[in-house]
C-alpha cells in the first residue's frame, strides 16, 4: 500500500494532468487558494497593522517550515525571492581582492549561478569550474582537488538540473565550506546559513530589513542584525510566502524519508520502462547518486516534449540532456507506464513525419 497517494486529493491538478515536472514546478496544493485568500483578507482588514501582526517575521517563520524539512534549527533559514537573490547575498559577503579569491563550482551548475560568479570576477574573483566527463556526473575527486587554500567559496548544486546527478554534499562541505519539489511555487527561495557563521558574514547586497534597528531609520553605516535577518534585504514578497507555506507543511507531514524511498523506487521503474521502450537514459544508474528526475534521450526531444504538454503530460526538455520526467510523492505507478507509453507513441508518430521532410 502506498499511503503517500492519500495526498493526491490535496493537489487538484492531478485530476487533469500527469504531473511529471516537480523538478521545475511542484503541483499546487489545494490549500494555496485559502492561503492567498487569507493574504488578501489580512491586507484588506488589517492594512499596515499586518506588518506587526506577522508579516515582518514571515521570512523567518516560513523559513522555519523549510528548516524542519532540511534539518536546520529554528531561525536559521530565511526566505528570499529566488535562488539568484540568495546567491547574490552570499557572494556579497566576501572580499575578492586578496589572494584567497577562488570560487569553485561545477561546469554543469545552473547557468544563473555561474553568471553571478563570473560577475564578481570584476572584483578580483577567479572562477574555476570542474567539467563532467560523461555529461551526467561530476568527478568528486577532481572537484575536491580544485578546492585549495586559495578557495573562498564552493558554490555547487546538490542535484544537477540536467542529469539529476546527486553530488556528495558531505564530502564537499567537509573539504570546502536549493523550491520545486517542495511545492512552494514561484517567488519563494530559502537561504540557510549555519548559526556560528552569522557574526562573520556581512552581505554587501543588503537593505533595511537586515538592520539591527530597522525602525530607527539610521543614516549611519549598516549595523547588521545579530540573527538571520542580516541576510535579508528589502521588503519581502509576502504573497509568495503565503502561497509557499502549504507545500512545506505537506512535505514535512508526508516525511522526506518516505518521499525519497518512493522516489527511488519510481525512478528505477521509469529507467526500466524507458530502456524497454528503446530509449537511452541520461541519469545516474546508481539510485543513491540519482535525484528525483529521470532524463530520457528521445529523438526530437524538444518537439516531443511540446506535444506531451499539449496532451496534459507535464514534462520538460533540456538541450544536451533529454526529456526530464519526475514523479513525486503524489504520483501513481500507472502514471509511470502512461508517461513512457505516451513518449513512445509521440516519438513513433514523429518518425514518419521526419522521413517525409
Ligand atoms: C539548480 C538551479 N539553481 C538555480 C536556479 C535559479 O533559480 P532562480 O530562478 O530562483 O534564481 C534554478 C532554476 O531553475 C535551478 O534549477
Amino acid at each position: 500500500m502506498d499511503d503517500l497517494l492519500g495526498w493526491r486529493k490535496e493537489f487538484p491538478t492531478l485530476e487533469t494532468t500527469v504531473h511529471m515536472i516537480s523538478h521545475s514546478l511542484g503541483a499546487m496544493p489545494r490549500r494555496v487558494h485559502e492561503r492567498l485568500r487569507e493574504y488578501a483578507d489580512t491586507w484588506s482588514s488589517r492594512g499596515i497593522r499586518a506588518w506587526e501582526e506577522g508579516w515582518w517575521e514571515m521570512p523567518v517563520t516560513i523559513g522555519d517550515l523549510v528548516g524542519r524539512i532540511i534539518g536546520a534549527g529554528p531561525g536559521e533559514v530565511v526566505m528570499q525571492q529566488n535562488v539568484s537573490t540568495c546567491v547574490a547575498t552570499v557572494l556579497s559577503c566576501f572580499d575578492w581582492s586578496g589572494p584567497r579569491n577562488k570560487i569553485v563550482s561545477e561546469a554543469a551548475n545552473f547557468p544563473s549561478n555561474l553568471y553571478q560568479c563570473h560577475a564578481v570576477e570584476k572584483l578580483g574573483a577567479r572562477v574555476v569550474t570542474v567539467p563532467s566527463d560523461d555529461g551526467i556526473g561530476v568527478p568528486l575527486d577532481r572537484l575536491l582537488a580544485a578546492i585549495d587554500d586559495q578557495t573562498q567559496l564552493v558554490l555547487f548544486s546538490h542535484v544537477l538540473f540536467r542529469s539529476s546527478f546527486v553530488q556528495d554534499i558531505g564530502a564537499i562541505t567537509r573539504r570546502g565550506g536549493s523550491v520545486k519539489w517542495l511545492c512552494g511555487g514561484p517567488g519563494a527561495a530559502y537561504l540557510y546559513v549555519r548559526r556560528d557563521l552569522w557574526p562573520k558574514l556581512e552581505p554587501r547586497f543588503t537593505g533595511w530589513m537586515a538592520h539591527k534597528r530597522p525602525f530607527a531609520f539610521e543614516d549611519k553605516p549598516m549595523d547588521y542584525a545579530e540573527d538571520a535577518f542580516r541576510f535579508l534585504n528589502g521588503t519581502p514578497a509576502i504573497p509568495a510566502l503565503y502561497a509557499a507555506r502549504s507545500g512545506y507543511e505537506i512535505i514535512a507531514e508526508a516525511g522526506v524519508e518516505r518521499i525519497r524511498q518512493k522516489s527511488v523506487r519510481q525512478t528505477s521503474r521509469l529507467i526500466e520502462l524507458a530502456r524497454e521502450a528503446g530509449f537511452r537514459v541520461n541519469s545516474p544508474e546508481n539510485p543513491a547518486k540519482r535525484g528525483g528526475t529521470v532524463v530520457i534521450d528521445v529523438p526530437d526531444g524538444a518537439e516531443v516534449a511540446r506535444e506531451l504538454l499539449r496532451r496534459n503530460f507535464l514534462v520538460d526538455y533540456r538541450p544536451g540532456a533529454g526529456i526530464r520526467v519526475a514523479p513525486h510523492f503524489y504520483s501513481t505507478d500507472d502514471e509511470l507506464d502512461l508517461t513512457i507509453r505516451e513518449i513512445r507513441a509521440v516519438a513513433r508518430e514523429r518518425v514518419p513525419a521526419a522521413r517525409a521532410r
